[in-house]
């Protein structure tokens, strides 16, 4: 088969609801099915899925394309390994056909940042077992207890004092100094290069197959700050990583929690502790990114966070993550001012394991602290408590649970269940709007032209009749230079069993993420087209792209009156002008 046909297979035989149904919660709207976004943070589903055109869009990020651009963003996949992991599971035979250009470009970069970054893990990682100058994280690791094997376990390394050793030896093996920038390990000041950390012990921040994709550097002693962290890079998205994910994954597939905890030391202190599924965010709130990752492994979430007022809030945060995308989480509760570092070195593996063992489910928790926040002792406090506790219910999606809780609720505040029923209904109105009916025009953020080139691109794919005349145009005059592959692809584009199978040709001969992005806006929105004439529409449409460029006719006269009449500049712009004017008066 060729690359297309087996590209073509694939997507016939699978389907993108399924599949994008794995990393987010899908509920039907209309021909569509919405969600939250996994491209970016969102609280009100704007992620659209088209099933019968096997497209996706986002109007909130604008992130669209096919079942491959999909997989493709979430799991970070170059297309060629899309289409291998795509065409195992819908059980399509495939040769392996050769890289593209632009493919063995990209290949050999991402195996260039990979290099480096693990040359900088192996090089903080020498410095701390065997050299002298990593004496004082040495003995740092003996006073905090870490001991060999755990070091070892995670990488740690020390960054010595001198900011210039990593950029010493990137240079002495003639790597690109520019892509280590890019990976944020080193920078460029007014005095050259340095590194990003120096004299801090070093945690390197991997992905799940083990491969350093960041780096974490602790001070060894009070001063401030006490991490510097890696910013974010082509390889590291903080909201798509949790620290220890490489350690923790056996036992989070088999064990089906996940718990989650703040700090980088409160992961290597419950590992070495025996406790294994654990993951840390690293110095970030919990993102959806996060959850989408979560949701890849575990079957219910586990918070930990420290016992202060910073650390409620965040597990509440987090709740409401967990609760929009159908996540079970539960929360552990540690004393006050204990974080899961210091418990565990007072009270031992044993006492944690029966904290773990008796986690409340976090609602249940938040309901707590708020009661214990807030008593409801009056009218005012328990009208108080509801504007707090009625958009986190909400979120609960089980019936059953959502009845339990709202007994529960009702029995705390003193409330009448028909006026919490009430309540509840009421608020979402005001709080929730359906998202996905907002836009029906074509876009938002172009001009006035870019309209006209969409609509005429959407007529364009919709009526084949209107194909015929429009490619009797010169296609150049009539689309920029960014519709006109587009353009081109869906006149390629064949059309066998009607129009939704010649969208899904379209996307397969487009090869730009932001051309597949496009398309798959106009898709996801083109019910406007339904409704129009499309003769008319193109009418107009070919007018008003007209009327643009006659537009330029005043600017050419000036430029004309500029010009010496005898140049051979000056008779170019007067033919090109002559062409506007001739056709401005058949308009
Ligand atoms: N953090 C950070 N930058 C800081 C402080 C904290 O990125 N300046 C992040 C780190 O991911 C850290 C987490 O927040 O691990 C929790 O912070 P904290 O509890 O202060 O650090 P611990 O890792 O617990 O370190 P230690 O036990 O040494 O205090
Ligand atoms: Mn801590």
């Amino acid at each position: 088969m060729s690359r297309n046909e087996t590209v073509k297979e694939i997507a016939e035989r699978l389907s993108i609801v399924d599949i994008v149904a794995e990393y987010v919660s899908l509920r039907r709207s209309g021909s569509n099915f919405t969600g939250l976004c996994p491209f970016h943070s969102e609280k009100t589903p704007s992620f659209n899925v088209n099933p019968a055109r096997e497209i996706f869009h986002c109007f909130g990020c604008g992130a669209g394309g096919d079942v491959f651009t999909f997989v493709m963003k979430i799991e970070g996949l170059s297309f060629p390994e899309t289409v291998r992991k795509l065409a195992a599971r819908a059980g399509v035979a495939f040769d392996e056909y050769p890289a593209t250009e632009e493919e063995k470009k990209l290949r050999s970069e991402k195996d260039l940042q990979r290099k480096i970054m693990l040359l900088t893990a192996q090089h903080y990682r020498e410095i701390l077992t065997g050299r002298q100058d990593g004496e004082a994280a040495r003995n740092y690791l003996l006073e905090r207890d870490v001991d060999q094997e755990t070091a070892a376990a995670y990488g740690l390394g020390y960054a010595p004092e001198r900011r210039d050793t990593l950029v010493r030896l990137l240079g002495n093996r003639e790597l690109p100094l520019e892509t280590a920038e890019r990976l944020g390990i080193i920078r460029k000041g007014e005095h050259g290069w340095y590194d990003l950390l120096h004299h801090r012990l070093v945690f390197p921040i991997r992905d799940t197959q083990g491969q350093p994709i960041g780096f974490a550097g602790r001070v060894l002693d009070n001063s401030l700050p006490k991490y510097i962290n890696s910013p974010e890079s082509p390889i590291y998205h903080k909201s798509n990583v949790l620290f220890g994910i490489d350690l923790a994954l056996r036992e989070i597939r088999q064990n089906g929690t996940a718990i989650i905890v703040e700090g980088y030391f409160d992961h290597l202190t419950l590992h070495s502790a025996g406790i294994r599924n654990v993951l840390a965010t690293c110095g970030t709130a919990l993102t959806d990114g996060h959850i989408n990752l979560l949701k890849k492994h575990a079957q219910r979430v586990c918070l930990l966070f420290d016992g202060d007022n910073a650390g409620r809030k965040a597990t509440v945060k987090a709740m409401e993550l967990c609760l929009e995308q159908s996540m079970p989480v539960y929360v552990i509760n540690l004393p006050q001012g204990e974080d899961p570092d210091s418990f565990i070195k007072k009270n031992g593996a044993e006492a944690f394991n029966q904290k773990a063992a008796s986690a409340k489910p976090a609602f249940e928790q938040f309901l707590h602290w708020l009661l214990n926040k807030t008593p409801a002792d009056s009218i005012d406090q328990r009208v108080r408590l509801m504007n707090e506790i009625t958009p986190r219910f909400q979120l609960i999606k089980d019936p059953v649970e959502r009845n339990l809780y709202q007994n529960e609720i009702c029995r705390l505040l003193g409330i009448d269940p028909n006026a919490f029923r009430k309540r509840v209904s009421t608020q979402r109105k005001d709080t929730r709007p359906e998202p996905h009916q907002v836009n029906i025009k074509p876009s938002t953020c172009c001009n006035v032209t870019d309209v006209t080139q969409e609509t005429l691109l959407g007529i364009l794919a919709a009526y084949p009749e209107a194909r015929e005349k429009i490619s009797s145009f010169n296609l150049a005059e009539l689309f920029d230079n960014d519709y006109l592959p587009i353009v081109k692809a869906v006149l390629d584009a064949e059309a066998v069993d009607g129009r939704d199978t010649i969208w899904h040709d379209i996307l397969s001969r487009l090869e730009q993420e932001h051309q597949k992005a496009l398309v798959a806006r106009l898709l996801i929105q083109d019910r406007y087209l339904a409704e129009i004439d499309w003769r008319t529409a193109l009418t107009q449409c070919l007018k008003s792209r007209e009327k643009a460029r006659t537009r330029e006719l005043k600017p050419i006269a000036a430029r004309l009156a500029t010009l010496p009449q005898d140049s051979e500049e000056y008779l170019e712009v007067l033919k090109y002008a002559e062409q506007l004017r001739n056709r401005k008066s058949t308009l």
